[in-house]
């Protein structure tokens, strides 16, 4: 029985699969004339471009290519390319490469029909009209940026990294092609499969958690239980990899269409201060974040303590929720994430910083949703803990 309503926003295609990659040129199809491709330095090195390019242009479509979103996104890669897009009148954009490039992509399209500057937008549901279409090709395993209502950029300015959602960007097209993904280094592995991890988790423990979105949330749990070891110590393992792509596939849609709660809100400050990549400002919290949030939801973190293969049966329900903790602590261990000091952040200077964290998580919003009341004297214990 459902008591209330939800909505479930997608994209209008998901293409998805080894090879998957191909069907670009049929998928941009009808979608305008000249398109800018948004993406990075080393996608450029990697080929990739390049194959994307040709198979757009065998259409019969022009492509103009943006290969400058080399760091997380901030204001100024928005800037940039939409005055390529502009002075090129290009009328469809094309992200390709990790979360950072789409998300560029889809920020330039609120700019190109909302108008104003990108910090215009911070919060939710602050777009007005529809973006233009956006082919979103993801080469990592993580952000589920190619499904999602969300961009997430950098403003350099305030040091606060800006979380902008609404149903207007979800991309019009996803490509999902886990032969794209066979390049990651294992450091990128850990950092964006456990980011596709920390989605579907928090998308299943979210209090804006539904029966849609539990159904990919726990499926993605099992599969990353199952396959992100292998991804990480073997690359090219392409059975793995196409499990990995799925699962982050299915993460993304799921706390799209439920929420993220407490590790991304807690997150994305370290992020803006510290310049930690987003995976891992996710990953150093987690273990903590979720020992923290387990007493609210005792049914669900014994579920994904099934999920993730640990044997529960037998056991008392707190017994086999804290089974789930462990499961994902020995995860993170076994992935090599380190504690915030081990990243070499500097302790005294992360303790200073913690009041300003704490309060831009909370304005997030996102913390609102875990499964059990968060105060700010919390955050700032959580911050401590994970040190
Ligand atoms: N929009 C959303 O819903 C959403 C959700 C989560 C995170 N994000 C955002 O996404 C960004 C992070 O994206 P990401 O983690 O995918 O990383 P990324 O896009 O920042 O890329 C990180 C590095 O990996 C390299 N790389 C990417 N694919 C590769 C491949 N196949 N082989 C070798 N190298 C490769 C990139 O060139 C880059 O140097 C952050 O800004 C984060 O805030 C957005
Ligand atoms: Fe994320």
């Amino acid at each position: 029985m459902v008591w209330r309503s939800y909505g479930v926003r997608l994209p209008t295609s998901v293409i998805y699969g080894v090879g998957a990659s191909a069907a670009v040129g049929s998928e941009v199809r009808g979608l305008g004339k000249r398109a800018l491709l948004v993406s990075d330095s080393v996608m450029v090195k990697l080929g990739y471009v390049d194959i994307i390019k040709k198979r757009i242009e065998a259409e019969g479509l022009e492509v103009i290519v943006y290969p400058k979103v080399d760091t997380e996104p901030m204001v100024a890669h928005v800037e940039e390319g939409l005055e390529l897009y502009k002075s090129w009148e290009c009328d469809f954009l094309v992200g390709l490469g990790g979360g950072s490039p789409i998300d560029v992509a889809k920020a330039i399209g609120i700019l190109v029909t909302n108008g104003g500057t990108i910090t215009d937008y911070m919060g939710l549901n602050k777009v007005r009209n529809p973006i233009p279409p956006v082919v979103a090709i993801p080469t990592t395993s993580g952000t589920g940026s190619e499904v999602t209502k969300n961009t997430i950029i950098t403003d350099t300015v305030k040091d606060v990294k800006m979380l902008i959602s609404s149903v207007l960007i979800v991309p019009k097209v996803a490509i999902d092609d886990p032969e794209l993904t066979l390049t990651m280094p294992p450091s990128l592995t850990a950092a964006t499969g456990l980011d596709a991890f920390t989605h579907a988790l928090e998308a299943y423990i979210s209090k804006k958690a539904h029966p849609f979105t539990d159904v990919l949330a726990r499926s993605a749990i099992s599969r990353i239980a199952k396959y992100i070891r292998r991804a990480w110590a073997v690359p090219d393992d392409i059975e793995a990899r196409s499990e990995m792509m799925l699962a982050a596939l299915e993460a993304g849609i799921a706390f799209s269409n439920s929420s993220v709660t407490i590790v991304h809100g807690m997150s994305r400050p370290i992020g803006a201060l510290f310049h930690v990549p987003h995976g891992i400002s996710n990953a150093v919290l987690l273990p903590v974040c979720m020992e923290f949030c387990m007493i609210g939801s005792l049914e669900k973190f014994a579920d994904i303590a099934r999920l993730m293969g640990e044997p529960v049966e037998g056991l008392p329900l707190w017994k086999a929720a804290e089974r789930a903790v462990e499961a994902i602590r020995r995860l993170c261990e076994d992935l090599k994430i380190p504690s915030i000091t081990g990243l070499g952040i500097d302790r005294e200077k992360f303790i200073e910083k913690i009041p300003k964290m704490a309060e831009d998580a909370l304005a997030s919003g996102s913390p609102a949703n875990a499964p059990r009341v968060v105060t700010k004297e919390d955050i700032i214990e959580l911050y401590k803990r994970a040190l």
